[in-house]
């Protein structure tokens, strides 16, 4: 049985985290995982492994450029085999804007990309002021307040639903057969 491939793209390790517990439920049903972040040499090897689960948070309204670049290089393969793309992003937060049709930034990656993973779902990240250099922290502040959220300085809120994470890779290893 062919294994599948688990990669992440992220800046302060939410989605790592998301991976994890992708890759963990994957295992738990019987399907054997390549783990590895997303970086411009990304390599699925078709030999190798038969599905993709790519999980990669937003930044200032874009995705890492490599999530694109592994959907140009790799499109026809995508194409072939099971995919899952899980977004992450504190727009999320909001369980309204969880629909992939609704969520701005994955709409506008897959129009952009033309890919059409065959499970996408969009979950929400991390707030971690602390870790955030000045320009982020303000940055971020400001998004908040514009969308009413969390803006004390102070503030580490893991946003993320560990039971949404959890489903979509059942549903996903069980659509795996
Ligand atoms: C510098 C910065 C910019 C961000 N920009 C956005 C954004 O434009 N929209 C959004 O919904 N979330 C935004 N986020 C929130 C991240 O997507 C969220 O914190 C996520 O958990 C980060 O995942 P990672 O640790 O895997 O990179 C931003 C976070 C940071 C630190």
């Amino acid at each position: 049985m062919k294994r599948v491939l688990v990669v992440h793209g992220s800046r302060f390790g939410q989605s790592t985290k998301i991976a994890r517990a992708v890759e963990d439920v994957l295992e738990a049903a019987g399907r054997e995982c390549d783990f590895a972040a997303l970086t411009k040499d990304t390599s699925p090897d078709p030999e190798r492994h038969g599905a993709l689960v790519l999980v990669t948070s937003v930044r200032y309204g874009y995705f890492d450029k490599n999530a694109y670049r592994l959907v140009e290089r790799y499109r026809d393969w995508l194409d072939s085999v099971p995919t899952l793309l899980m977004t992450v992003s504190l727009t999320a937060r909001k369980p309204e804007k969880r629909d992939p049709a609704v969520h701005s930034y994955t709409r506008k990656f897959l129009e952009k990309s033309g890919w059409t993973p065959t499970r996408t779902e969009v979950v929400a990240g991390a707030l971690e002021y602390p870790r955030y250099n000045l320009f982020d922290r303000l940055a971020i502040q400001l998004i908040m307040t514009i969308s009413k959220g969390e803006t004390d300085k102070t503030a580490t809120i893991e946003y993320t639903d560990w039971d949404q994470v959890r489903q979509a890779a059942q549903d996903f290893a069980a659509s795996l057969g």
